[in-house]
């Protein structure tokens, strides 16, 4: 390391005098002052994330268990400011793990710049034991309540806090277009507008918790951008698409969370149109901050500077390939298991390729975040608050959640909700288990061992015998059901075991698996629960499909042998218990599909496809594409039955057009006409009639969730403005449309001008 940086001066003795100590001046004059004390080794250490294994004593895996010898290395050594990631650990373990991390950066380093620590808490602490686990984000969007994202983010803030985890890798704000793409189930759905809302409502829930005081968190928006949807369907494959697609589809959520003062941004370490992400100023710099107006801090994904090298070839070497990242706008390399980002960066701006003052602009926004989280003030983690974590009231937020997040997509002859049995099967690969209900990112990246999950985590199995404590409750396991090689005789005595059930539930789906390790080729059920269900299909017993899984895996093979199918997702904890009071009837189910249930193994489609995808259809076909009386996935978009049912009326708009500068209030009725209180999603949804650039078919423009009695009925309304239906060119820039414009609501539609 060259010394010609370092000052020797120490501010030691006098420090409490130094201005960037001084919480009375504001950040940006704190900055100021610290920034013209640092070296630039200091300065790039600030830019440098390093893994949990570069400093605990394993030194490979995810162990909190801190090496201080190696975390002095690192941070007096190296001046590494932020380190990440860890696996589920008691409370207790994380305080000490913390506390001497912080104490090193703070008392042992010559200007005591505290470190500031990632973690990925997805849906709630997920790497804290004994902490509140809500549904994936997939359930959160079907749950079309913000309110659940926001808590989400809220309680994952007051669990994590105290613990020194200040910086939380979550929302995933990337667009769940792709069903094969294995991190669907992290994404809110497909829809750019249920998608922002539940982003910015997340980050509000995080950023904003007064409950944390003093600390405050910075939560992540992620994978910034267009990861979400590659050709090919795997983790980290290239995408395509224009800037025009790009600022319509993938650029809302995000620019939501900006809005909404998101701190933090992770890249997306794929390719869009031929340049990986994190190499591309036009994305990084001239979109994100330029155009959306970011001004937080730019954090690579897991080696994305690596990557260039080893995985999108566009790089010789590592030296080469940080000049193209930082060039390109990043602040942050996630490293994170090596420190020649340090080495290269330094001769970078030695050499002259890279200025110092592009080295400034990002250390400037990530010493800005360390001040406005009060981490100069209040850097260490506290253990006196540890009672919340996991406590009473935050359970019942995430059971709250997992049950408005449950989707009930079939239910022929009322067989649900399933009233006073006394005898019930429970088969499937999800029927005993605590993993598959809650995915990835669950205690460890891939979900923890089943073994790893607290006992008192109920299975559906579990659930199921609570809810109904007079039934007689009988899980079949594996062993019990016959394969299809054996024996008629095996299969037909199975059968009669089964017979005289009130209901058998099959809990099928998917294992947990996460990023590239759920890399699939085929969406199909897996053909093991293929051959399971159709077994059980023979039985005279009632069947229900709970489909317990990440993406939505192809049930046409089934679809007709079952007698109701409810979508469970990723419900998370909570998840059994939920998923028990919608099969008894205590909770009436709500969720709607936050995602196009494919149909075909071939055949792909968001709901707001363009419409020329209706190319060979009859017209009148395909205007009842539009309107979800027939539909071109299996379930549509915003689809989802409930134990009542609810009709819609009285459509009706206050004007017939306006002008660029006007409103028009659209009004509709909704009555609860069945026999139970339910709650309903009233979806209102835009369609432009001619385009210069094409349009999709229709587009989700506003939401919200009425609570009706039987017979009770509400009238909901939306104000339409001229800019909820303008939509972006290739430059970002807005096109309003004059002329005629369709909106809907339930199977209702009526038509409105906007006029020049
Ligand atoms: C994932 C990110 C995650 C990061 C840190 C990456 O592999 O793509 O979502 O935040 O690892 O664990």
């Amino acid at each position: 390391m060259t010394n010609q940086w370092h000052r020797p001066e120490t501010n030691k003795g006098s420090m409490h005098a130094l201005p960037y100590k001084n919480s009375s001046l504001s950040a940006p004059e704190r900055v100021d002052d610290l920034m013209q004390r640092l070296t630039l080794p200091e300065k790039i250490g600030q830019m440098t994330q390093l893994d949990i294994t570069m400093i605990n004593t394993t030194g490979k895996q995810k162990d909190v268990d801190l090496d201080p010898e190696k975390a002095r290395d690192m941070i007096l050594n190296h001046h590494i400011g932020s380190f990440l990631n860890g696996e589920a650990a008691p409370a207790r373990t994380w305080y000490e793990f913390m506390r001497e991390l912080m104490r090193i950066s703070v008392e042992e380093t010559r200007l005591g710049i505290p470190v500031i620590f990632g973690i990925d808490h997805i849906h709630g602490a997920s790497y804290l034991e004994g902490a509140t686990i809500f549904p994936q984000g997939i359930n959160l969007a079907a749950s079309f309540n913000p309110g659940h994202a926001r808590n989400t983010g809220r309680v994952t803030a007051v669990e994590a806090a105290d613990l020194g985890h200040h910086w939380i890798f979550t929302p995933i704000l990337d667009l769940g277009v792709q069903p094969l793409w294995p991190r669907l189930w992290e994404t809110f759905g497909e829809d750019p507008h249920l998608a922002a809302s539940m982003g910015a409502a997340f980050v509000n829930g995080l950023q904003n918790c007064e409950e944390t005081a003093p600390l405050k968190l910075a939560a992540t928006g992620k994978h910034f951008l267009g990861y979400s949807d590659p050709r090919s369907g795997w983790d980290r494959t290239p995408a395509c698409l224009s800037m025009q697609q790009i600022h319509e589809f993938h650029r809302p959520s995000f620019q939501k969370a900006v809005d909404a003062g998101l701190r933090t941004i992770m890249t997306n370490s794929g390719e869009i149109n031929g340049v990986p992400v994190v190499a591309s100023h036009e994305i990084l710099t001239r979109l994100l901050r330029d155009q959306m107006g970011f001004e937080g801090v730019i954090v690579t994904d897991w080696d994305d500077i690596g990557k260039l090298v080893n995985f999108h070839y566009t790089a010789e070497n590592f030296k080469q390939a940080t000049c193209d990242a930082v060039m390109a706008g990043i602040d942050m390399s996630m490293t994170p298991l090596h420190l020649e980002f340090n080495t290269s960066l330094l001769e970078l701006v030695e050499e002259g390729r890279i200025t110092g003052e592009r080295i400034d602009e990002s250390v400037r926004r990530i010493l800005t975040l360390k001040f406005e989280l009060g981490l100069f003030e209040h850097p260490y983690p506290r253990d006196d608050r540890f009672e919340r974590i996991g406590c009473r009231d935050n359970r019942q937020q995430a059971l709250d959640a997992a049950r408005e997040s449950l989707v009930l997509l079939k239910n022929d002859n009322r067989v649900l909700p399933v009233k006073k049995p006394s005898r019930i099967g429970i088969l499937g690969p999800s029927a005993n288990s605590r993993r598959n209900l809650c995915g990835g990112w669950t205690i460890a990246w891939q979900g923890g061992r089943e073994s790893q999950y607290p006992d008192h985590i109920h299975t559906i199995y579990t659930a199921l015998a609570e809810e109904f404590p007079d039934a007689e409750v009988h899980h079949f396991g594996p062993d019990d059901i016959p394969a299809p090689k054996d024996a008629a005789a095996s299969r037909a005595s199975f059968i009669e075991k089964l017979n005289g059930m009130d209901v058998l539930v099959y809990a099928g789906g998917e294992e947990p698996y996460c990023e590239f390790a759920g890399n699939i080729t085929d969406l199909g059920l897996p053909e093991n629960q293929v051959h399971e269900l159709k077994l059980l299909s023979e039985s005279t017993s009632p069947l229900v499909l709970v489909l317990v899984q990440g993406r939505p895996r192809l049930i046409n093979d089934v679809i007709d042998i079952v007698d109701a199918i409810l979508f469970a997702g990723l419900p998370g904890f909570e998840g059994a218990g939920a998923i028990a009071n919608v099969i008894s009837g205590r909770v009436n189910p709500s969720g709607r599909m936050p995602i196009s249930y494919p149909m075909n193994p071939s055949h792909y489609l968001p709901y707001n496809h363009k419409k020329s995808n209706l190319y060979f259809f009859d017209p009148a076909v395909a205007n009842q594409i539009v309107q979800g009386s027939v539909t071109n996935s299996l379930f549509p978009f915003g689809y989802g039955l409930s134990y009542t049912t609810f009709e819609y009326s009285d459509l009706t708009l206050d004007a017939r057009s306006m002008d660029t500068e006007g409103s028009i209030k659209a009004t509709v009725k909704v009555s609860n006409t069945g026999r139970v209180e339910g709650v309903d999603t009233v979806l209102w949804f835009t369609s432009t009639h001619v385009g210069r650039i094409t349009r999709p078919v229709k587009e989700l423009k506003h939401f919200e969730k009425v609570r009706l009695k039987p017979g009770e009925s509400a009238t909901l309304t939306f104000v339409i403005t001229p800019d909820q239906v303008a939509y972006p060119d290739e430059n970002g820039d807005l096109i309003l449309e004059k002329g005629k414009y369709s909106i809907m609501a339930g199977d209702k539609k009526q038509e409105f001008r906007i006029t020049g």
